[in-house]
């Protein structure tokens, strides 16, 4: 399989070539690409060395597998000449994700959708994908009506530059701002751009993507989403109504069941997820787990996952892996 990593240099290219290793992809070349100004870098992978081409060059070499992770920018503008040329394009950007004729996914959820005929399938929002993994078998056995979420996202969600101003804060050092305020002993209730609707981007990604990967618009979901100091690993808390009502074992029972999520919860023990221990695992953690008192059939729960790997590269390279095992590259 000939595959190509779209933004190699990046945050994001660092861990999927990562998990493309560990996970011992079935590789026959990698193309590694990044912008003109790294083209002629030379990188490193499973031990031997490879040079950062353009852009052009990659889509010349016709991979059977592009995975973009360059922005939304790149992806529109190149994603499309991939996919003319034969390549599947997974895509990491928000460019194609709530286009209508273009496929969301996550794969333990709905990878099954995926045909030959999609050469651009979308990958969701990081926040999004611990998101649904957790609501999935809920919303199969209760049927969700209305979803309150709040995110504590980390820094490595930005990229390069907010995980340096970070850095910087903490060492007392003057450098470039990614953010309009500090970040350091800081909450910015700012992730990504204004709406004219007063919400984030993101807010309204967490909003739309899970009603399009569960392919059901009859939940709703009201999203508040925040940066704070962490430097990898967002946390969610999520207050859920369903239809029907539930035994908390169940919910235990059903989260435990459901491929990719691990439920750490025990109050006894102060057992929960946090961003340190989800830190480099695939994992999306559901903890903390208990009813909302006030409110008829409603849960409340916190999740936490790897937004750089389950968030991102993992769930690209599980696409990936999806359509090699299928023959549908
Ligand atoms: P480069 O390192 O050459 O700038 P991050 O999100 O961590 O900032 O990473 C973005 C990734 O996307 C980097 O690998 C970056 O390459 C790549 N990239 C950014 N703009 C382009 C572009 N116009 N064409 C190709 N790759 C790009």
């Amino acid at each position: 399989m000939k595959v190509a990593v779209i933004g190699a240099t990046g945050m994001v290219g660092e861990v999927l070539l990562k998990v493309l290793a560990e996970r011992n992809f079935p590789l026959t070349e990698l193309l590694l690409v990044a912008s003109e100004r790294s083209v002629g870098k030379k990188m490193n992978f499973q031990g031997k060395e490879h040079i950062v081409i353009s852009l052009a060059d990659a889509l010349a070499a016709k991979p059977s597998i592009a995975i973009f992770s360059a922005g939304g920018d790149t992806s529109l503008k190149w994603a499309p000449k991939f996919a003319e040329a034969g390549t599947t394009v997974v895509d990491n950007s928000s460019a194609w994700r709530m286009d209508p004729t273009k496929k969301l996914v996550v794969p333990e959820i709905n990878a099954h959708e995926l045909t030959i005929n999609d050469k651009i399938i979308a990958n969701p929002n990081c926040s999004t994908i611990q998101l649904v993994m957790a609501l999935y078998p809920l919303h199969k056995k209760y049927k969700m009506k209305r979803v309150i979420v709040s995110t504590y996202q980390s820094v490595s969600g930005t990229g390069v530059k907010a995980v340096k101003q970070l850095e910087n804060e903490i060492a007392g050092v003057q450098g470039e701002m990614a953010y309009p305020y500090p970040i350091g002993r800081n909450a910015l209730p700012h992730c990504d751009v204004f709406m004219e609707n007063g919400y984030t981007k993101e807010e309204m990604k967490l909003a739309r993507e899970p009603q399009k990967i569960l392919d059901d618009r009859t939940f709703s979901i009201s999203a508040t989403a925040v940066r704070i100091p962490t430097a990898g690993g967002h946390s969610e808390s999520v207050n859920v109504e369903f239809e029907n009502d539930f035994e908390l074992n169940e919910v235990r029972q059903l989260l435990n069941e459901m491929p990719g999520v691990t439920v750490q919860d025990n109050p006894d023990t102060n057992t929960y997820p946090m961003p340190i221990y989800a830190h480099d695992k695939d994992e999306v953690f559901v903890g903390r787990i208990r009813r909302d008192e006030t409110q008829r059939n409603t849960l409340n729960m916190w999740i936490v996952a790897d937004n750089l790997r389950k968030g991102a590269a993992t769930n690209a390279v599980q696409i990936s892996e999806y359509l090699v095992e299928k023959g549908l590259v």
